[in-house]
């Protein structure tokens, strides 16, 4: 298969001990695929791997300052972090992070030149209403669709930690769309795991994993495409 690009999102699980452990182990494979990983803030470690890029699952739009809670760029570049994912479904709907804020963080990290995994996803009502493609036309509204170091990641919110990934034809459809829209690599995320991994990068340009990048032997027959 061409290279495509393989993410996994640790979300808020692996502490340091135990992300330093499995990066270790996962440097060693061979693969011509593109391995991102999104460890815990906290657990954030040198971006200095061989097969690995490090990312972070989100960051303030500011250099430093007076954000209580918040890790700015000052903080990744402390470990030469330059990849960040904006706009994944769970900082929206948890955390209430409006379109406007996604494009703040787009436009800020985009002037720093990093690699913006850009999410975007509907939700089971808009995609029962057939209104999908024109709610993720919407959400791209806000960010520069021509930045060249963007890759929109396709996440429909009913896909999310549910074990129902969205069906090939489904993918598919959003995808051929997004491209109209986009030059940027589509990638699809949602409930991707060692079974319907390979059929989906088939028809993708990569995908973003949640739960099944956090057993480490998934996560490889995932990357290998296929047990
Ligand atoms: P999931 O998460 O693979 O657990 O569904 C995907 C994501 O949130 O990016």
């Amino acid at each position: 298969m061409d290279e495509k690009i393989i993410a996994g999102n640790f979300k808020s699980n692996f502490n340091r001990k135990e992300t330093i452990s499995y990066l270790n182990k996962l440097n060693h494979i061979k693969t011509n695929h593109k391995i991102f990983i999104f460890p815990a803030i906290s657990s954030i470690v040198e971006n200095n791997f061989n097969n690995i890029t490090l990312g972070a699952q989100n960051c303030y739009f500011a250099q430093n300052g007076a954000f209580t809670g918040e890790i700015t760029l000052k903080h990744l570049e402390e470990f030469e972090i330059n990849t960040i994912i904006i706009g994944h479904s769970e900082r929206r709907n948890l955390f209430l992070e409006s379109d406007d804020i996604c494009a703040k963080k787009f436009h800020f990290f985009k002037e720093q030149k990093f690699c913006i995994f850009y999410c975007i996803g509907e939700s089971l009502e808009i995609r029962n209403s057939n209104k999908e493609l024109e709610f993720l036309k919407k959400q791209l509204e806000v960010i520069d669709l021509n930045y060249k170091n963007l890759i929109i990641a396709y996440e429909p919110i009913w896909a999310i930690g549910t074990g129902v990934n969205a069906e090939l034809n489904q993918i598919k459809d959003c995808i051929s769309y997004l491209k109209t829209l986009s030059k940027a690599p589509i990638i699809y995320g949602g409930s991707v795991n060692e079974d319907n991994a390979k059929d989906i990068l088939k028809i993708t340009d990569g995908i973003l994993v949640g739960n099944a990048s956090l057993n480490i032997n998934k996560f490889n027959h995932i990357i290998k495409e296929g047990k």
